[in-house]
C-alpha cells in the first residue's frame, strides 16, 4: 500500500491529518511525486470531512515551507497589507495603499490577477500605461523604503504549493472549504513578508461568502494562522450584494479610485477605505489607535496628500498617470423599463457583464481589456423614472456590448417602495 493512499484513506475515514502527513502531502504535490488524481482525491476528502483548526495551521505551515519566503526585516518597520476575499468593483487597494503611506506607515502588497466575475488589483494597475507590476525583490524593498508603498505581482517562487493546489481545486469543485481557503490566503501573506494584515471578507450575493457566520469562521481561521506565525490579523466584514462604488472594470475603477483620493467618489468606497486604513494604522508602528488612525486618514484624503502619494507611486512604479485623459470606449446604455425604486443591483450579474465586456478573464490565459467595463448610473435605494439610465457598458465591439448589456439588464430589481439601504461595513473584529 503506498503512503499517499494511506493518507487519503485516513482523511476519508474522518481522522485528523497531523503535521507529518500534511507535510508529506504538500511536499509530494510540489515535487511531482504525488500525481494530480491522488492530490485531488485528498482535497475532496478534506472538503467533505472539513479541516480542523490544527489541520488548517499545519497545511498553512507546509504551504509556506513549499517555497521561498521574503524577509523584509531590513526595512526595520512593519509592512502592512490587506486582503480582500474578492468582490465586484473592489478598488479599495488603489485608494488604501497611497492613503496608508501618506499617513506615514508602510503598505506593501503582492497581489493576484482577476479570474471569473471579480477583478484583480494587478489588472487595474496595469490599465495605467507603463505601470510595472513585476519588480525584482530588491526593487520592491527599496521602493517601500523610499515611498512607503509598493504593489507587485507575486513571485513564482513563493508558495508554489498554492499555485498547484489552487489550479486543482478550481477544476475539481474543491475550492469551498474554509481551512483550504484560509491556508491559501495566509500562506501567501506570511511568505511575502507581511507583518500585519487586515482581511476584508466580502459577504453577500456577489461574494463566495454568503453570510456573516461563514465570514466569521473564515476570519477566525486566518487569525489562527496569523497567530501561529506572529502576524496580527484584523478582520472587517463588508457588504457585497451590490458592487462597491459605480465603476466595474480596470481603468474605470482606477478613475473612480482617483475620485475618492481627491475627496469625491462614492461613499461606500470611501467608507471601506477609511475603515481599513484606520485598522492598518492601528497595527503600524505609529502608536495610534483606530480613532486617531481614522482622523489621520480622513485628513490625508481631505488635504490632497493621499492623491499626491498616488501620483508619486505611479511615477516610481513606471506608470503615466494623467487623470481625466482617459477616453472611454463606445457605450451601450441600459435604461429603466418602468418607474420605481432600485431595490437591488446583483453584484454577481454586474461582474459577469463586465467580464463579457472584456474587463475580466474566463481562463487564466485570457487577456483583459483595460478600458472595458460597466458604470452604474443608478444604485440601490435610488428612485428612477421609466427611461432613466441604469448603467452603461463599455466594450471594444458592438457584439460584446450587446452580450454584456443582456447580462446586465436583469441585474437590476425594481420595487414600488424604497428599500432599506444597509451599511457597507457589516462588522469587524
Ligand atoms: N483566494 C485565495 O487566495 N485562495 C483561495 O483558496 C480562495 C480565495
Amino acid at each position: 500500500m503506498d503512503v499517499v493512499n494511506d493518507i487519503i484513506a485516513w482523511k476519508r475515514d474522518g481522522h485528523e491529518l497531523d503535521a507529518a502527513r500534511m507535510d508529506a502531502f504538500v511536499a509530494g504535490v510540489v515535487d511531482g511525486s504525488i500525481p494530480a488524481y491522488q492530490a485531488s482525491a485528498l482535497l475532496m476528502a478534506m472538503v467533505l470531512r472539513g479541516l480542523s483548526d490544527a489541520e488548517t495551521v499545519a497545511l498553512a505551515r507546509a504551504m509556506v515551507a513549499s517555497g521561498k519566503t521574503l524577509d523584509l526585516s531590513a526595512l526595520r518597520r512593519p509592512v502592512l497589507d490587506k486582503h480582500s476575499s474578492g468582490g465586484v468593483g473592489d478598488k479599495v487597494t488603489l485608494v488604501l495603499a497611497p492613503l496608508v503611506a501618506a499617513c506615514g506607515a508602510v503598505f506593501g502588497k503582492m497581489s493576484g490577477r482577476g479570474l471569473g466575475h471579480t477583478g484583480g488589483t494587478l489588472d487595474k494597475l496595469e490599465s495605467i500605461p507603463g505601470f510595472r507590476v513585476r519588480l525584482p525583490q530588491g526593487e520592491f524593498l527599496r521602493q517601500l523604503e523610499r515611498i512607503g508603498v509598493a504593489v507587485v505581482s507575486q513571485s513564482d517562487r513563493l508558495v508554489p504549493a498554492d499555485r498547484i493546489l489552487y489550479a486543482l481545486r478550481d477544476v475539481t469543485a474543491t475550492v469551498e472549504e474554509d481551512g483550504l481557503i484560509a491556508a491559501s490566503i495566509m500562506s501567501k501573506k506570511v511568505a511575502s513578508g507581511t507583518s500585519a494584515v487586515v482581511l476584508d471578507v466580502k459577504v453577500g450575493r456577489g461574494a463566495f461568502v454568503k453570510d456573516l457566520e461563514h465570514a466569521r469562521d473564515l476570519a477566525r481561521r486566518c487569525r489562527l494562522i496569523g497567530e501561529a506565525f506572529s502576524r496580527p490579523v484584523s478582520c472587517v466584514y463588508t457588504a457585497m450584494d451590490a458592487p462597491l462604488g459605480r465603476a466595474v472594470g480596470n481603468r474605470l475603477e482606477v478613475e473612480e479610485a482617483w475620485d475618492v483620493l481627491t475627496g469625491g467618489g462614492p461613499d461606500d468606497v470611501r467608507e471601506v477605505a477609511l475603515t481599513i486604513a484606520a485598522m492598518l494604522l492601528a497595527l503600524s508602528d505609529l502608536g495610534v489607535d483606530e480613532g486617531e488612525g481614522r482622523r489621520r486618514a480622513e485628513a490625508a484624503l481631505a488635504d490632497g496628500r493621499a492623491a499626491q502619494h498616488f501620483e508619486r507611486w505611479c511615477y516610481v512604479q513606471g506608470g503615466t498617470w494623467k487623470p481625466g485623459e482617459f477616453h472611454r470606449l463606445a457605450g451601450r446604455e441600459v435604461r429603466v423599463p418602468e418607474a420605481g425604486f432600485v431595490a437591488a443591483v446583483d453584484a454577481f450579474a454586474v461582474g459577469r457583464a463586465a467580464q463579457v465586456s472584456g474587463a475580466g478573464r474566463r481562463t487564466v490565459d485570457d487577456a483583459v481589456d483595460p478600458a472595458a467595463g460597466v458604470v452604474l448610473a443608478a444604485v440601490v435605494g435610488q428612485e428612477v423614472a421609466a427611461g432613466d439610465l441604469l448603467a452603461t457598458v463599455y466594450a471594444r465591439d458592438a457584439g460584446r456590448r450587446e452580450r454584456a448589456a443582456a447580462v446586465l439588464a436583469p441585474a437590476f430589481t425594481l420595487a414600488d417602495e424604497a428599500p432599506v439601504v444597509g451599511p457597507v461595513v457589516l462588522g469587524r473584529e
